[in-house]
């Protein structure tokens, strides 16, 4: 027994050893969220010398950064329970496969961590005020505010914010990723993270992966105000990418019907794909045309069967029958791509109906 205990507290000094050689954000427990955390701010060095290990610096021991090149500092948000951040370690590594730059953790952890979250966004203004010290040493040493990009999250978006505003907008981006709306919806723009707090300011509302925005810059110079939004479908799963098509019908019933309609796809290879969107119900008039935005999970380039069904969404009465003119299916993503059609087709409600589409003819009346 007493071999063991000491088995396990050797274990425990290695591994403090270790810690001690290679810093890790701050791990609190969730005691600390019930008893809250007094603010302490530490900034953490990744470079691509050492894409594992982190070096703890301050404005008077700069470690591996080379204010030449970019840097780029990470701004966590509220921790209700003390954790470290799941993705920090992620967005550090993807960060620096795209560029050689200098990271920058800013572990605030002690400070965020409460359940109490006015007491974590009442200290957003005091690590600003620890970065603009930090940011003020890189200038004095030859970093210019061009270099220096922020992404923030959630409450780190506007401590982003507060920081690019001490320079009068000059930092070079901020990125926000779901800026926290509580306490600074509505609030005046020096109180909250906002376009003119740095030279290119982006924000994204979940889950984009790898999106590009600053490929926006040259669109938005010409712009007045300099400023867009965008919106994106995504998967729900991983690569999360979406292929939208329209899907064209002419009716030529009676009366009017109103349903939903649902497209699957179907290849050669025998890959099949299902339009996941939920339409609103749709309108159907005899030889109006609809178009139907269709959204798919995969991109089947040589479609070789479609299926449609239509559904009135009632289980009682009547089943009705919808009577298709025509139909074409164009990608939009692959404008090019020959347009698919179908002629003369009864859909019976609730049943699904195959056949092999044609090519359209080149000419549409
Ligand atoms: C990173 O630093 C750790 C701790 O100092 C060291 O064990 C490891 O070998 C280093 N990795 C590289 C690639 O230099
Ligand atoms: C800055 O970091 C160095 C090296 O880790 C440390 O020796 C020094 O005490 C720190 N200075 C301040 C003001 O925290
Ligand atoms: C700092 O970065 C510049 C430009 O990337 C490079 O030329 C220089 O050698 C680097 N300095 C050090 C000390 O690594
Ligand atoms: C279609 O199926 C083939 C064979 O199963 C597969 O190799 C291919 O990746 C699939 N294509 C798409 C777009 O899913």
């Amino acid at each position: 027994m007493l071999r063991f205990y000491l088995f396990i507290s050797l274990l425990c000094l290695s591994r403090s050893d270790a810690e001690e050689t290679c810093p890790s954000f701050t791990r609190l427990s969730f005691h600390s969220a019930v008893v809250g955390t007094g603010l302490n701010v530490r900034l953490m060095l990744y470079t691509r010398k050492n894409l594992t290990c982190a070096q703890t610096i301050n404005s008077s021991a700069f470690g591996n950064l080379n204010v030449t090149k970019k840097t780029t500092f990470i701004v966590h948000g509220f921790r209700p329970t003390g954790s470290p951040p799941v993705w920090m370690d992620d967005l550090v590594k993807g960060l620096l496969s795209v560029e050689d730059m200098n990271v920058v953790v800013v572990d605030w952890n002690r400070g965020a961590t409460t359940l109490i979250y006015t007491h974590a966004s009442s200290k957003t203004r005091k690590v600003a005020m620890v970065l603009k010290e930090f940011i003020d040493q890189m200038l004095a040493e030859g970093a210019s505010l061009d270099d220096i990009y922020m992404i923030g999250v959630s409450l780190g978006a506007h401590i982003s914010g507060f920081v690019g505003e001490m320079y009068d907008g000059w930092l070079g981006r901020i990125t926000g990723l779901d800026p926290a709306g509580p306490l600074f919806n509505g609030k005046p723009h020096q109180d909250r993270l906002d376009p003119s707090d740095a030279q290119f300011v982006d924000v994204i509302h979940s889950d984009t992966d790898g999106y590009y925005a600053d490929n926006w810059k040259d669109h938005l110079r010409g712009k007045d105000p300099p400023m867009t939004k965008a919106f994106f479908d995504t998967a729900e799963e991983s690569p999360f990418c979406m292929y939208h098509y329209f899907v064209d019908i002419i009716t030529w019933n009676k009366n009017v019907r109103r349903g939903d309609i649902t497209i699957k796809l179907r290849d050669k290879a025998g890959n099949t794909t299902e339009s996941k969107i939920n339409h609103e119900p749709t309108t159907f008039q005899k030889y109006h045309q609809v178009s139907l935005l269709a959204r798919f999970n995969q991109d089947l380039d040589k479609v070789a069967a479609i299926s449609l069904m239509f559904s009135t969404g009632s289980l009682i009465g009547p089943r009705y029958k919808l009577r298709i003119l025509r139909m074409k299916l164009r990608s939009l993503a692959h404008p090019e791509r020959p347009q698919l059609c179908r002629y003369d087709l009864v859909l019976m409600e609730n049943v699904e109906t195959v056949f092999q589409p044609i090519l359209c003819p080149e000419l549409q009346l």
